[in-house]
């Protein structure tokens, strides 16, 4: 299956000149949403990157982290934008492709040791995913690795990433 064929292009949004990567479209397509689930986890599986929870950020990485949790049989942790979260929290602060926002997650979510895979729907400058890798390693868990169904090369979000695996199932 083609799994870019089920992901919309959007010119222009949130920001003149920014082309979004509209995942919604593979998310309503039944078929489309187990395929790449189940590739999703069979990546990370042969990857090793199985881990003991998976830590997803707000909001499309709620969706693609809960739905591979759940295959891995792991735990999964949400990294939310400020004020959402109602017990104690770690905050970071990282830059978007289109601005700035922060990220917490609860303070007693996660353990000294424990096994992390970070799981969003998209890379793009990496800003995202290199603050939740600081965040879950001031913590200090050990991050095993990164999944993503989009990476936008051009961007190279790579680059901000501390050195372990990434799997990604569709580059543009
Ligand atoms: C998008 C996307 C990633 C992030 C990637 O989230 O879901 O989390 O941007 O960009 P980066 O690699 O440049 O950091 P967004 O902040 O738009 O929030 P949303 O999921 O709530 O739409
Ligand atoms: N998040 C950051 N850049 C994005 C893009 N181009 N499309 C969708 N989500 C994004």
């Amino acid at each position: 299956m083609d799994l870019k064929s089920l992901i919309r292009d959007i010119p222009d949004f949130p920001k003149p000149g920014i082309l979004f990567r509209d995942i919604t479209t593979l998310l309503s397509d039944p078929q489309g949403l187990r395929y790449c689930i189940d590739l999703f986890t069979q990546r990370i599986i042969e990857a090793d990157l199985k881990a003991e929870y998976v830590v997803g950020m707000e909001s499309r990485g709620f969706i693609f982290g809960s739905l591979l949790a759940y295959q891995l049989e792991s735990g999964f942790i949400p990294v939310r934008k400020p004020g959402k979260l109602p017990a104690a929290v770690h905050s970071i602060e990282y830059a978007l492709e289109y601005g700035t926002d922060c990220l917490e997650v609860h303070q007693d979510a996660l353990q000294v040791g424990s096994r992390v895979l970070i799981v969003d729907d998209l890379i793009a400058t990496g800003g995202t995913a290199a603050a939740t890798a600081k965040l879950v390693q001031k913590i200090g868990c050990q991050l095993v690795g990164f999944g993503f169904i989009i990476e936008l090369r051009d961007l190279n979000g790579r680059k901000n990433l501390p050195d372990v695996p990434i799997v990604s199932l569709v580059e543009y």
